[in-house]
């Protein structure tokens, strides 16, 4: 059985105001699906539409042309824009800008306030909701105390906290430090994984997309690449082209194989090495 799309764009266009009062495109024409439960990483250079991508799954933005559905709904009806925000959580780079509770349980109330959800039943999310991302012992404490990580993680438990179908991290990791990344991928591969949370990663660091479904490569506005990560990472010479890295594994491969070595390709570290002393004692 196919799986279920839950997000998908067709033949979407998108353009912001220039300064000189022209329209200036920024997307010009990403036809892309996003099936649910899956673990999607985008990558791209800086300014290639991201986050305009990203907004506009979320109803934070509404297409120009073409037609983007969640859950078969099209954004760009009105009745259904705060459905749509409440099912598509996002989490942003900058962990200070996103916390406005007193406390952090506080924080994850906030959504749910807005919503109207009665005390008990908010009582209840909340608690489940800094459970599920192993917070509920901070419960109490002032979020300016926590750690890049911890604040990362106590806004996913506010987007956790409204019962969505899909997190998109727009480079939710780019400002923490290497312990803080991993607690916020260990987080999202968690919900991924445990709890069916459709995840979207948009990220700078091409490690965080090695262990996912698919990853899509945005370039000028455009859909450059999508695919499995093995497809998408064995273009190696292709995604330097774009300005883009690749995962450090794939890159010792490459230029092993350049020096000549005949090396299998691989994504993580443990069966490049494998193969690599295996060669080695061979030799
Ligand atoms: N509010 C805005 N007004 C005008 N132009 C904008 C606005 N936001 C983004 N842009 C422009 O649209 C293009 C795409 O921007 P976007 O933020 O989607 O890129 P991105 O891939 O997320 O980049 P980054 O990696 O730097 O976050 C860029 O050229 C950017 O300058
Ligand atoms: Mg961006």
């Amino acid at each position: 059985m196919k799986p279920e799309n839950l997000l998908t764009f067709s033949d979407v266009t998108f353009s912001y105001d220039g300064e000189e009062g022209q329209r200036v495109k920024v997307l010009k024409g990403v036809d892309l699906s996003i099936a649910k439960g899956s673990f999607v990483s985008v990558l791209g250079h800086n300014g290639s539409g991201k986050s305009t991508l990203a907004k506009l799954m979320n109803a934070l933005l509404l297409p120009e042309g073409g037609k983007i559905l969640v859950s078969g709904v099209d954004t760009k009806d009105g009745e259904m824009i705060w459905e749509i925000r409440r099912h598509v959580g996002m989490v942003f780079q900058n962990p200070d800008n996103q916390i406005v509770g007193a406390t952090v349980e506080d924080d994850v109330a906030f959504g749910l306030e807005n919503m109207g959800v009665d005390p008990k039943e908010m009582r209840n999310r909340i608690d489940e909701a800094l459970l599920s991302v192993g917070m509920e012992k901070y419960a109490l404490a002032q979020p300016y105390r926590l750690s890049g990580g911890q604040k990362q993680r106590v806004a996913i438990a506010g987007i956790m906290a409204m019962r969505p179908s899909v997190i998109i991290l727009d480079e939710a990791t780019a400002m923490l430090d290497p312990q803080g990344r991993q607690e916020v991928m260990h987080l999202a591969r968690r919900l991924n994984r445990e709890e069916g949370i459709t995840v979207v990663n948009i990220t700078h660091f091409p490690e965080e997309a090695i262990d996912s479904d698919r990853v899509i490569v945005m370039e000028n506005g455009e859909v450059l690449m999508e695919g499995h990560p093995a497809e998408v990472f064995s273009q190696v010479d292709r995604l330097q082209q774009a300005g883009l890295d690749v995962p450090f594994v794939v890159r010792v491969r490459h230029e092993l194989i350049a020096k000549g070595y005949d090396l299998p390709f691989e994504l993580h570290q443990e069966e490049l090495v494998e193969h690599l002393c295996r060669l080695l004692l061979t030799r």
